[in-house]
């Protein structure tokens, strides 16, 4: 049998790491694609991974991303759009770039990959697409653009599953709490975040934070053929946080 492939998108970022580990541990090819860093990604793994640079605001870069793939490996069988940013900003000091950029790469990458993954799905008789949305969707969160690209995002799914499901193609949403990446560590300082985790993990009555583990693990089953008949979901890997209020 042909192995799967699979493109995770920001893939050289903590969770996309986490998410190539599992795909390719049950027997996935993976293209990690990502704007930077996406061929050193690549170069950590062993096994049949392919770093693809692209941006996914950027139609012509997608598409040429996805005619990559298929001219290496021939097929696309799941699509884990997980490429995200969040800019900080708050309603009153909103600067339209940055509203724009958040929802560029978190909603309408997304939808571009998916438009140019079609005519393949279409070819082969199926796919899967899984999301990678957060929890901020429901128990809301503390920047704008990015919980309304969340939100959006489990309605691009609720559409796409309709529209998709006659091709075979299964749109779900994984949608975590709080997991420790770059993501983060990026935007606070260390003692903060050390005392965030420790209120994070206060709030959830497990007691514990998610890991990106636990997020590529629940992406592996919604892309293999035991989630067949799951579609158009929001599986929340929040540790039960996700009806907490926003946690500061
Ligand atoms: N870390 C968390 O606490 C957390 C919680 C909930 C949801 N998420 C979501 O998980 C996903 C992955 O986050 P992470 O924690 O791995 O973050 P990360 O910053 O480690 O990785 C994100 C990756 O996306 C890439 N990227 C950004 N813009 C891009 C673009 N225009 N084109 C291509 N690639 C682009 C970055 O280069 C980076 O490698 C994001 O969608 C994020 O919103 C993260």
């Amino acid at each position: 049998m042909t192995a799967p492939v699979a493109i995770v998108t920001g893939g050289a970022g903590g969770m996309g790491t986490a998410i190539a580990t599992a795909l390719l541990a049950d027997g996935f090819r993976v293209a990690l694609l990502d704007r930077r860093g996406a061929k050193e990604a690549a170069d950590q793994f062993t096994g049949e991974v392919l770093g693809v640079e692209a941006d996914v605001t950027d139609e012509a870069s997608v598409q040429a991303a996805v005619e990559q793939v298929e001219a290496t490996w021939g097929r696309v069988d799941a699509l884990v759009n997980n490429a995200g940013i969040e800019p900080p900003h708050t309603v009153a000091d909103l600067d339209l770039a940055t509203w724009q950029a958040t929802l560029q790469v978190n909603l309408t990458g997304p939808v571009l990959l998916m438009k140019h993954c079609v005519p393949l799905w279409r070819r082969q008789g199926g796919g899967r697409v899984v999301s990678i949305g957060s929890r901020v969707w429901l128990g809301g969160g503390w920047t704008p653009a990015y919980s309304a690209s969340k939100a959006g995002l489990v309605g691009l799914t609720r559409v796409a599953c309709r529209e998709l499901g006659p091709l075979g193609v299964t749109v779900n949403v994984v949608a975590p709490s709080f997991v420790h990446t770059a993501f983060n560590a990026q935007k606070a300082d260390p003692e903060f975040l050390d005392d965030y985790t420790g209120r994070f993990a206060a709030a959830s009555p497990l007691g514990r934070l998610v890991e990106p583990a636990d997020v590529a693990n629940t992406v592996a089953f919604l892309v293999s053929d035991r989630a067949r008949n799951i579609t158009g979901e929001v599986i929340h890997v929040a540790a039960g946080t996700q009806l907490a209020p926003a946690i500061r």
